[in-house]
């Protein structure tokens, strides 16, 4: 047996007794008369100890010659340490080492295995392996597991039966590029990775299994962030008759579940928000609600003056910033900068001091009173001692610089705080969306979302206008999941791909057995799918979804540390039918 204890769980009552422990030298310490070595297991550290009264000189030899990192068996008995270290759960004994096995030996790592590590993040994302024995990382992998376990527990206690679909498909059109993969079988041709396991749900509802869970790989070749990666995991999900508020229900009693469990948090009703109001609200369609800096829309009280950049606007919007008047005229210029830097995209940022004396000092002073300002600290919501800030332009592009503003102030005000949870359904998004460049609607969620009852005919007249059954679940100004209730009929699904630019043909070469399977008895069916990492993540208190997955790819797509992607020999590209113009790198 290798060990009779793990690192973690040696206490006072262990005293006296003989163990065999196993794990990594985390750190030698050598006083000359005695030797300490701390040695790590995925459960905590415990200290040996040699020295020269108690231990034999050979084995203190032998101590003195541990690296870090090298994997030691150590067999002795627990004692009591003179001096005890409260940090740690093992603090108060140590083992005073009889017989020592080096497992094996290691090279020295190229950073600190430590809380604290002089790692960068590309060093440790080549040696990931080393960098999941730091706690920070290795908790993380454990709160994943936790929280995933609990999801699988609720959901088929639920009724829900988790069901594997295939990863060698089609395309499903998630919105993002298909990562593809040739067929050596049927030269020339190509499965597509699943964007998400969409069709497939749907069909195992025409199949009849009424309610269906997957924890799944995704993958969807797109611009990396934060809170995305090309291949991600969801918690998907699908119902048959149901409709919209039996899915809110359901999934708002697994995220309750979820953040009374693994948070201790418990939360009665999730709020609800439409789509249009959110936008208008927080100029953003997953708002952070842990803080209030609602927009206050201003063209009212801002243009009727002689001020031609307002007057000239679409949208004049403000917000409130809690105690900002403090900003200094330097901190306000820097915040202009920021609003100005093209990732923003502002002209410029009108503001206004609110001045504990009542009075208002605002950037355009020469056109406003201060009557008028008052009317825009009333719409802003602004006090004694706040900032107001003020963008205008065409609508959706300043909100969404207001939504930048508004998150980047909170950020620094320490407004988002990550022991708050704040859910949020936003729901009534609309069908479609315009894509500016090609002047071509396209679905917002997809195109197997149902319209909102009767608004199947303003498809023709007005597409732009045609809500949806569809909702996301928003977490701390995160979109953790979305869903929507699904067309479950063969003529208004054939319809919504007419209105997508799809010709019958092309329809049907792409989504027939969708199409045909409606035919035989499709259900009213819908759902959603979480994205698990970005769940995990927040519930962990960050957002940052690469530190909550083992092996993550960096921002580039790739994995630094087995090297991929990487190029195929020619052979394997014969094999496979394909020829490349560009030469093998
Ligand atoms: P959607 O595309 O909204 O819906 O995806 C569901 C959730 O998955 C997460 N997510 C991602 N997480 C990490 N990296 C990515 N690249 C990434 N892309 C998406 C988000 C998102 O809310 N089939 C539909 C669901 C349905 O209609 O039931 C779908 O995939 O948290």
């Amino acid at each position: 047996m290798y060990r009779s204890h793990n690192c973690g769980e040696l206490r006072e009552t262990h005293i006296d007794q003989k163990v065999r422990l196993g794990g990594w030298v985390q750190k030698t310490r050598d006083k000359g008369f005695v030797t300490w070595v701390d040695l790590r297991d995925r459960y905590g550290v415990t200290q040996l100890v040699f020295d020269e009264d108690r231990t034999a000189s050979d084995l203190i030899a032998k101590a003195r010659e541990l690296g870090r990192e090298f994997v030691v068996q150590a067999i002795g008995t627990v004692i009591e340490r003179a001096s005890k270290n409260p940090n740690i759960p093992t603090g108060n004994i140590e083992v005073l080492v009889e017989e020592l096995v080096i497992l094996n030996n290691s090279k020295t790592p190229p950073f600190t295995i430590e809380d604290e590590t002089d790692g960068g993040e590309d060093l440790r994302m080549k040696y990931r392996y080393l960098d999941i024995r730091r706690n920070p990382v290795k908790n993380n992998l454990i709160f994943r597991s936790k929280v995933a376990m609990e999801v699988r527990k609720y959901l088929s206690d639920e009724g829900f039966i988790e069901v594997e679909t295939p990863y060698l498909i089609k395309s499903t059109p998630e919105g993002a590029r298909d990562f593809v993969v040739p067929s050596r079988m049927n030269e020339g041709q190509f499965y597509a990775l699943p964007q998400s396991p969409q069709t497939f749900k749907q069909l195992l509802m025409v199949g009849g299994l009424d309610k269906y869970f997957q924890i799944v790989k995704c993958f969807r070749d797109e611009d990396l962030r934060a809170d995305r990666q090309p291949e991600f995991t969801q918690i998907d999900c699908e119902m048959a008759f149901v409709e919209q508020e039996d899915i809110l229900n359901a999934f708002e009693g697994l995220t309750k579940h979820l953040l009374k469990e693994i948070n201790g948090v418990e939360i009665d009703k999730f709020p609800r928000m439409t789509f249009d109001e959110a936008m208008k609200k927080y100029g953003n369609d997953k708002p952070d609600i842990r803080f209030g800096m609602e927009f206050g829309e201003l063209n009212e009280v801002a243009q009727h003056k002689d001020f031609n950049v307002f007057n000239s606007a679409e949208l004049v919007v403000g917000i409130a910033v809690p105690g900002a008047n403090s900003y200094t005229r330097k901190d306000i210029d820097k915040l202009i900068d920021w609003v100005r830097r093209p990732q923003v995209g502002a002209k410029g940022l009108v503001y206004v001091r609110c001045n504990e004396d009542g009075s208002f000092k605002s950037s355009v002073d020469k056109f406003y009173d201060q009557e008028d300002l008052g009317k825009w600290a009333e719409t802003t919501g602004a006090k004694k001692g706040d900032l107001i800030c003020v963008l205008s332009g065409e609508t959706t592009k300043t909100r969404t610089q207001l939504s930048a503003l508004r998150m980047e102030l909170a950020e620094r005000l320490g407004l988002r705080k990550p022991e708050e949870f704040a859910p949020l359904w936003v729901i009534d998004f609309p069908l479609l969306e315009l894509d500016e460049e090609t002047g071509h609607y396209h679905a917002m969620h997809h195109p197997f979302t149902s319209p909102k009852p009767g608004q199947l005919e303003l498809l023709e007249t007005d597409p732009g206008a045609v809500r949806a059954n569809a909702y996301d679940l928003v977490l701390n100004g995160n979109e953790i999941g979305g869903g929507s209730i699904r067309i479950h009929d063969k003529e208004t699904q054939g319809t919504m791909f007419k209105h997508l630019g799809f010709t019958p043909e092309e329809a049907k070469a792409q989504f027939g057995f969708l199409m045909d399977a409606f035919q035989y008895g499709a259900p009213p069916h819908g759902g959603i799918a979480f994205g698990l990492d970005r769940l995990v993540a927040i519930l962990g208190g960050q957002e940052t979804i690469r530190d909550f997955i083992a092996f993550p790819k960096n921002n580039s797509g790739r994995d630094v540390m087995i090297d991929a992607p990487a190029p195929i020999d020619s052979e394997q590209l014969t094999e496979l039918g394909l020829k490349l113009d560009v030469p093998l790198k």
